[in-house]
């Protein structure tokens, strides 16, 4: 039988770092990214999400989520994709970091977004996985710049951003829900980006780029 990956080529990505592997959720991984969810990945009442998702009654969260990955799928072209990439940590999944991005091909920009289960935050898993994406974006997609933002507020989101070199990037006042949040925009290029000191492991990128239309 053919498998899935063969058409749906982004399925072949896997990025490794010293501690973490990263690839694209698959069906048979949206139960363990909903177990990790659940376990807790904020304060309660102190979302760090513009939609407060990880709030929601627990038999809510795993229809949300599993519609989420699958909108994200099924929606990414070359024009616009968001790819949802889980975190393996000692073989357990532990959070999700994506990259995504519109008009790449003219704006060579990426944004993402990520968490992690609360038991494993703070150990400097957050900084290895954004490093891992951002050397992709810049490395191997040859993007020239990356995107983020965060709640003012969010110390653990911002020191990650402030590890890599990050730069701010004004500050806007937005509405989440019905939560007014000062929310603080930042970017990084490959000029100003601080190198992790290892080497970024891909396997699968051609079948991935050419499907996402880059390179
Ligand atoms: C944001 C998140 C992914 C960061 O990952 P993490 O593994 O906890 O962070 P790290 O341990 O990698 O820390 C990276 C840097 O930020 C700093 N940092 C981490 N938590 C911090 C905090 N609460 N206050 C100040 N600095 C902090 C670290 O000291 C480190 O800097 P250094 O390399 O200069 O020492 C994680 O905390 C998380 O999932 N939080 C909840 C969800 C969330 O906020 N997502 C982002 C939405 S924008």
């Amino acid at each position: 039988m053919t498998a899935l990956s063969s058409l749906w080529p982004l399925f072949s990505l896997t990025l490794t770092t010293p501690r973490l592997v990263l690839r694209p959720i698959t069906d048979d991984d949206i139960p363990a990214a909903v177990a990790a969810a659940r376990s807790g990945i904020h304060e309660p009442g102190k979302s760090p999400f513009s939609t407060p998702w990880a709030e929601v009654p627990a038999e809510e969260l795993g229809p949300n989520m599993a519609r989420w990955h699958w909108r994200c799928r099924a929606e990414s072209t070359p024009e616009s994709w968001s790819l949802v990439l889980g975190i393996w940590h000692e073989g357990l999944l532990v959070g999700c970091q994506d990259i995504g991005a519109k008009n790449f091909a003219a704006l060579k920009t990426v944004s993402t977004g990520s968490w992690l289960k609360q038991s494993v935050q703070g150990l400097g898993l957050g900084k290895e996985m954004r490093a891992a994406v951002v050397l992709y974006a810049f490395d191997w997609l040859k993007a020239e710049v990356a995107e983020s933002e965060a709640a003012a507020w969010n110390a653990a989101s911002l020191g990650v951003s402030r590890a890599l070199g990050y730069e701010l990037n004004g500050i806007t006042r937005t509405a989440w829900g019905d939560k007014v949040e000062d929310v603080q925009k930042i970017r990084l290029t490959p000029a100003t980006f601080k190198r992790p000191d290892w080497t970024l492991q891909v396997e699968g990128h051609e079948p991935a780029a050419s499907f996402l239309g880059v390179g």
